[in-house]
């Protein structure tokens, strides 16, 4: 069974007492979210052990977003599975857009951090996407397909989820097609040995648009930046098709 998984990626967003407050105002709306909908809150580093002791015994699992590839040593800076794993954090975010352009984030690494997150027990949530001017060029499916060959060899695709997330559509307001999406996470689908992955769809994600897009028949859930930020926006989300 293909699982749905919503989930906030909130950035470089939030102090201590911005993620408290968040949590408070979130848990009582989400009473009515069907249970077999995955909640997942991706936030920052400084954030994550109090996000995840406020969270435990709760549905909401925590995310963070980046991982190293080594468990430990000199790597001034970095975060390695064991200290994620050390403090309940389940879910890990890699290779996302911002991070292959401002922090040099190649194929080769986000394979590694794959492999570096499922050894330390934690589920991976995968990005790919192409940039308008790739879009434009119609190399959609060209540079798709290099992501997912690139990040995924030796990867366990029973312990993935895959976000496909169009970088002109992130943070832009211009959401991609629903059925355009619907496409394109159909071709990464047909490139996994397991079909039963989660594949999401990130890129100006709102209230306003999520029925369209979890109605599509690839589309497993959701990764949401801006829309995220809020705790009435997130349960909305989560609520999809519900309200
Ligand atoms: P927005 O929802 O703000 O467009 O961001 C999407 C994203 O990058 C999630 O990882």
């Amino acid at each position: 069974m293909r699982k749905v998984v919503i989930a906030g990626n909130w950035k470089m967003h939030k102090t201590q007492a911005e993620a408290s407050a968040f949590v408070q105002q979130l848990m009582p709306q989400l009473d009515g979210v069907p249970d077999d909908r995955e909640l997942v809150l991706c936030a920052p580093f400084t954030t994550l052990d109090l996000m995840a002791n406020k969270l435990k015994g709760s549905r909401v699992k925590v995310g963070a977003q980046n991982i190293h590839w080594e468990k430990s040593g000199a790597y001034t800076g970095e975060i390695s599975g064991p200290m994620l794993q050390e403090i309940g954090i389940r879910y890990v975010v890699v290779g996302h857009s911002e991070r292959r352009q401002y922090f040099g984030e190649t194929d080769a690494t986000v394979n590694a951090r794959l492999k570096a997150a499922q050894a330390a027990g934690l589920t991976p949530i995968l990005c790919v996407g192409e940039t308008k001017q790739q879009r434009d060029a119609n190399e959609t499916e060209a540079v798709i397909t290099a992501q997912i060959e690139g990040a995924i060899a030796d990867i366990n695709q029973y312990n993935l989820v895959i976000a496909y997330e169009p970088i002109w559509a992130i943070g832009t307001g211009e959401t991609c097609a629903a059925e355009e999406a619907n496409r394109v996470i159909g071709l990464i689908r047909a490139q996994l040995s397991n079909s039963e992955v989660s594949i999401q769809y990130g890129g100006s994600v709102k209230p306003a648009n999520v029925d369209e897009i979890m109605a599509q028949s690839e589309i497993d859930g959701a990764l949401v930046g801006g829309a995220s930020l809020e705790a009435d926006s997130f349960a909305q989300l989560a609520g999809y098709q519900q309200r």
